[in-house]
């Protein structure tokens, strides 16, 4: 039987149909599952009540895992391959350090010199309403700039650094931000990525891109703004409006994504995460 896929929006995404990621899986169907990964940049699997270990064993088939040495604090404490996205206390009543994960348009690991394949989000509790994801297609963001700005940018390097926007204002959140950027130095990447496995090129920015290497942050700063602008046009982009049990898997060299923060902080919304590794890409910084 042909996989079955929906699409998701005109930009990117579908939805795998039937599939239980639990169940033993054939290469020939994950191949196929595989190659509608690299087809769509995003898949959305509905309703898989699964183990954790489950999400660990299926996330090994898109590649070898993350151990999260980047992020310590937001591991899970008896499985290092999971990350945490939670706005659920700590067992001492203390607020979770993860609750602003994503708080902004990113690609996941652009801030180290092996930024991810592709991440596995599995959704456990979301809030009444609201708590959406946003997604965008970096291949369409590269592929209608016109030549004169394709040319500009063809040999420019972001400055990406670690650690969340929204958290770095809060005051428990300076440690955490300043604990976060001695982990991972600043680190460079190339505005224009060719994917490793389709070939196609993808725009590679997003709001941790502090300046442009060999650039001063005001000069860097009007094209950095203009490329996040065009990247994230409402057309380039898919909303994703989760339900308990959704496992969502994202190419992070093609697309980049943004936890919205569109709901009520009082209700729960607890999500985790797996993070395939990808290739090097990008060099260490001296100062940012
Ligand atoms: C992530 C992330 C977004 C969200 O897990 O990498 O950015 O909506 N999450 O929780
Ligand atoms: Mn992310």
């Amino acid at each position: 039987m042909p996989l079955k896929l929906r699409r998701l929006s005109h930009a990117l995404g579908a939805e795998v149909c039937e599939v239980d990621v639990s169940r033993p899986m054939s290469e020939t169907r994950f191949g196929e599952i595989y190659q509608a990964f690299l087809a769509h940049g995003i898949l959305l699997f509905r309703n898989q009540d699964i183990t954790r270990e489950q999400h660990v064993e299926f996330s090994r088939r898109f590649g070898e895992l993350d151990r999260h040495e980047a992020l310590p604090r937001d591991r899970h404490p008896k499985y290092p391959e999971i990350l945490l996205v939670t706005n659920e206390p700590n067992p001492d009543g203390t607020p979770s350090d993860s609750r602003y994960t994503g708080r902004q348009w990113h690609s996941d690991m652009s801030f180290t010199t092996s930024p991810s394949l592709g991440s596995l989000l599995r959704c456990f509790t979301i809030p009444e309403v609201g708590g959406d994801t946003l997604f965008a297609s970096m291949y369409l963001a590269y592929e209608t700039l016109s030549d004169g700005m394709k040319k500009l940018i063809a040999d420019l390097h972001g400055i990406h650094l670690s650690g969340t926007r929204k958290i770095a204002n809060a005051t428990t959140g300076i440690a955490r931000a300043e604990e976060q950027r001695r982990i991972n130095p600043p680190v460079a990447q190339p505005v224009v990525r060719v994917h490793p496995e389709t070939g196609r090129k993808a725009l590679y920015v997003g709001e941790k891109v502090k300046r442009f290497d060999g650039m001063t942050e005001e000069e860097s700063r009007p094209l950095i703004d203009y490329l996040n602008g065009h990247a994230t046009r409402p057309e380039f982009v898919y909303r994703h409006q989760w339900r308990a049990n959704d496992i969502l898997v994202w190419d992070n060299r093609c697309t980049m994504h943004q936890a919205l923060g569109d709901f009520d902080e009082s209700q729960r919304r607890h999500m985790e995460r797996t993070t395939v590794l990808g290739t090097p890409s990008g060099y260490v910084v001296a100062d940012a």
